[in-house]
């Protein structure tokens, strides 16, 4: 695809799903859409544009294509087995105290579900603050409404939390009311929105492998900003931050970076809370 071609679909997905595809890294973006629209059997990028700007169905399609909504509960066992003895201990200290805890880009809602599921585990009185934000209105009323979760999805949770907090559905399972009231979902472009603070952690896992170095990079300052002192930053597994403290984090565990008390560089973007999460 030419640089034309590229910057016609810019323009069209970001007037028709406020999407600026300039904070993804363009090479794989590029690669991906010629194959998108190859699928959807269109026979040129105006086509296609066309078929955007008219098809709902089509809008639909490139929506879900760009936010990819794969998710499963405790996505990564052995990091959720790391959160629960030794990351959520530590920040609910030795009474238990009440978390705010954020799961950015969070899906059908099995992150935030997941960590529901945990502190009921850990401390079974206190009712703790858990968000989820999602660019995606669509899979955010999935999680809202607590499924549907396919048997693989929900594999790794065992079989006393399942009997607990899942029903049996068609094909799969939802998560039922008690549950559901330990999650609240909004929508939130973690590029183009400002974020709210006071968080003790932030997961973030397996949304940013699309965006440039650039939008990274601004990401990591505002969570830093975000949390609390000593508040903990979740990544995916294959996520590092190979330049941790450039933001003021400190690495805990592989895929854990805690806040630091005295930051050696910090934005100015750090200090950005705002309205959204
Ligand atoms: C692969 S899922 C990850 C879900 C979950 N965090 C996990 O690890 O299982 C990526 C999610 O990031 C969301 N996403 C992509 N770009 C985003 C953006 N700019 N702002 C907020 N969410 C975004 C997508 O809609 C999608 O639901």
């Amino acid at each position: 695809m030419n640089d034309k071609d590229y910057s016609q679909i810019t323009k069209t997905v970001l007037r028709k799903t406020n999407i600026d595809l300039a904070n993804y890294k363009a090479q794989q973006m590029r690669r991906r859409l010629d194959g998108l629209i190859e699928s959807l059997g269109h026979k040129s990028v105006q086509d296609f544009c066309d078929a955007v700007s008219r098809d709902p169905d089509v809008l639909a399609r490139v929506k879900t294509f760009l936010t990819i909504n794969v998710s499963e509960f405790y996505r990564d066992s052995t990091q959720f087995g790391v959160l629960k003895s030794r990351v959520l201990p530590e920040l609910l200290g030795p009474r238990g105290r009440r978390l705010s805890i954020w799961s950015a880009g969070c899906s059908h809602g099995a992150e935030a579900y997941s960590v529901a599921m945990i502190l009921d585990e850990l401390t079974p009185d206190v009712k703790h603050r858990i968000v989820g934000t999602d660019i995606d209105q669509g899979i955010l009323e999935r999680a809202r409404q607590g499924g549907p979760f396919s048997k693989s999805e929900v594999k790794n949770i065992g079989p006393k939390l399942l009997n607990k907090f899942l029903e049996p559905a068609k094909n799969g399972y939802v998560a039922n009311k008690a549950l559901r009231d330990r999650v609240s979902f909004s929508r939130q472009d973690l590029l183009m929105d400002r974020f709210s603070g006071g968080y003790d952690l932030i997961l973030c896992r397996n949304v940013v492998i699309y965006f440039t170095e650039e939008a990274k990079t601004r990401l990591n300052h505002k969570f830093y900003g975000a949390l609390k002192p000593d508040g903990v930053l979740f990544i995916g597994g294959t996520e590092a931050l190979l330049d941790a403290e450039q933001y003021g984090f400190e690495r805990m565990y592989p895929a854990f970076y805690k806040k630091a008390a005295t930051a050696k560089v910090v934005s100015p973007l750090a200090a950005g809370a705002g309205s959204r999460a």
